[in-house]
């Protein structure tokens, strides 16, 4: 009799350098090239073209949103690979917001069992958070990122300069991750971006700030490698946000469904004792200077609320987890605790 073989895999930790500054692009040039002989560049197509000036390039516009994250445009742009002749040494180059990289992380990653990839990021939203961490996908039948890879990119060029076309409503999104990061990283990073919110978004604190985000983000992705759970830290103020982009069908912008996750789970920290009623208040204070005037516009009875608090990943065998701070900055476990029915009621009410 044969005995089973164990096989043990892991997987090279990969590098991925990330790059500041602005109009970058000209200086990406020899990055670009050596990710391989030839180059693929997906970009959103309400962008101007990169001039990447490279030989054997070759530009595939897409629309940028969920219409780009189908897997028909994933099989699009792998045909106009195929009919390219583009192999394994192909770099892809992916120019837009967290839409357009995440179709093409999941392109570069898949197509030949991997391609070299760098990511130019030109919303707040993706710098901050979609090119970071590995994560890509498709949706599929509605649901999001039902279809995806973790795959790194060698380069993140972060060119703040993208940010001066970038609409508020979309400044709005990224600005809320950058505070839920701090919420769940430090109270000394915590107390840095609120003096950033004060002092005016603008100046030249915010790209610190912008940096800042990103050196957290992939701080806790790189102590995931150790602790998976510790990734759901990430989803402050996200189990009650995806339940209200849910119950609004998609009609409220990620970002204000974040915010107000934000509030209701800081809310819950606060009725269970962890937080104090001056944190809470402090962090509902910043959250109205990022989303003035944000309130749930409708009220919907609790079993709707369940029922999509039910979709949360973090849901297990039907019991609700989010994450708990016992300070801003200091989350109550390195996790997504569960909690009572009764408490996300009471929050969910209070909001
Ligand atoms: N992979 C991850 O870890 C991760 C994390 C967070 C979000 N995401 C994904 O990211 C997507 C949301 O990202 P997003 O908000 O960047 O969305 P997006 O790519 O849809 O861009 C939002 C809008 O901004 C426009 N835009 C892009 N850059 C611009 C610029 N410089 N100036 C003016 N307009 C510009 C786009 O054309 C689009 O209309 C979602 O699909 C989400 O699932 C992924
Ligand atoms: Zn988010």
């Amino acid at each position: 009799m044969f005995q089973p073989i164990i096989a043990e895999y892991y997987q090279k930790p990969r590098v991925s350098e990330v790059v500041f500054g602005s109009n970058l692009i000209a200086d990406a040039r020899a990055a670009i090239q050596s990710l391989g002989k030839n180059t693929v560049c997906i970009y959103d197509k309400t962008l101007k073209e990169p001039k990447l000036d490279l030989p054997n390039t070759l530009f595939l516009p897409v629309d940028a949103g969920e219409k780009c994250k189908e897997r028909k445009i994933k099989e699009e742009i792998e045909d106009a690979l195929i009919s390219h002749k583009m192999g394994a040494d192909t770099g892809i180059v992916a120019v837009g917001g967290g839409s357009v990289l995440d179709l093409a992380g999941f392109v570069a990653a898949t197509y030949c069992r991997g391609l070299r990839l760098c990511f130019f990021p030109t919303t707040l939203l993706a710098m901050v958070d979609a090119a970071i961490g590995g994560k890509n996908g498709v949706n599929v039948k509605n649901v999001k990122n039902y279809v995806g890879t973790l795959y790194h990119p060698q380069f993140i060029f972060v060119d703040f300069s993208y940010l001066q076309t970038l609409p508020d409503d979309e400044r709005q999104n990224g600005l809320v991750e950058m505070f839920k990061i701090a919420q769940v990283y430090s109270p000394e990073k915590v107390q840095e971006f609120d003096r950033t919110l004060s002092n005016e978004i603008k100046s030249a604190s915010f790209q610190k700030a912008i940096y800042d985000s990103i050196q957290m983000k992939i701080a806790l992705v790189q102590e995931s490698l150790q602790d998976p759970s510790i990734r759901d830290l990430l989803n402050f103020g996200h189990t009650i946000g995806h339940a209200i982009e849910t119950l609004q069908n998609f009609q409220i912008s990620h970002g204000r469904a974040v915010c107000l996750g934000m509030c209701a789970e800081g809310y819950i920290s606060y009725r269970l004792g962890h937080l104090s009623k001056a944190e809470f208040d402090q962090m509902q204070n910043c959250l109205l200077q990022i989303c003035p005037g944000i309130s749930l516009r409708k009220r919907y009875p609790f079993h709707a609320w369940i029922d999509a608090l039910m979709l949360d990943k973090k849901t297990k065998e039907g019991n609700i987890h989010i994450v708990l701070l016992t300070k801003r900055g200091v989350p109550f476990e390195k996790k997504s605790s569960e909690v009572s029915l009764e408490a996300v009621e009471e929050a969910v009410l209070w909001l």
